[in-house]
């Protein structure tokens, strides 16, 4: 069976982003199913109606949509700013749903990981995200759910995954994403 093509958003833009160290770990462990590559968003102009409404979408809006068209589902992997979604990847949610009609995010399956250095997981931005990809009709696997808290203990210098609790966890959690792409 071809495996499913599978993008990897992730909600933060810094470089040593834990949230991207998961993502790549996510990808490593991700089962011969999945095939998963990250779609850059840092790129993307904020989301202005008009540019679509004028016929003068931001050529970086374009490159995205065409990009992120064929990916059979899509892996969000985000940090949370202020109990919410980091305005990036909010903003890479509003560029691709727009123009109206003719949303790149439409019954592609999902799944959503948070990763903070908090106790908490980043179940705040895990939920808010959740809300949006509803209303995107994004049907967004429930379970495992996946708050991932303690971040600064789980890496290694070189940013590898070095906690194996939380490495069997996220087999398991891949493991269940393909079965829900499926
Ligand atoms: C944060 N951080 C944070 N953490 C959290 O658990 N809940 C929160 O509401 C917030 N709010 C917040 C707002 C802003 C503007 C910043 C910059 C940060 C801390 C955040 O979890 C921490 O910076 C992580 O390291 C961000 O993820 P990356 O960049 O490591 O992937």
């Amino acid at each position: 069976m071809a495996s499913k093509k599978i993008a990897v958003l992730v909600g933060s833009l810094r470089k040593q982003s834990f949230n991207r160290k998961m993502a790549k770990a996510l990808i490593a462990c991700a089962p011969a199913a999945l095939d998963l590559e990250i779609v850059e968003i840092g790129q993307l102009p904020l989301y202005n109606q008009d540019g679509d409404d004028e016929g003068l979408p931001a050529p970086e809006w374009t490159a995205f949509r065409e990009r992120m068209r064929p990916f059979d589902g899509v892996l969000f992997v985000t940090p949370e700013y202020n109990r919410s979604v980091p305005a990036a990847l909010k903003n890479a949610l509003d560029v691709g749903s727009r123009p109206y009609g003719q949303s790149i995010w439409s019954g592609k399956p999902g799944a959503v990981i948070s990763v903070s250095p908090g106790a908490i997981g980043g179940f705040g931005a895990n939920h808010h995200l959740r809300q949006s990809l509803v209303s995107l009709a994004v049907p967004v696997m429930a379970q495992p759910e996946a708050y991932i808290g303690g971040a600064a203990s789980l890496f290694d210098a070189a940013g590898n995954l070095a906690n194996d609790g939380t490495r069997t966890f996220i087999q398991e959690f891949m493991n269940s994403f393909a079965a829900w792409v499926e």
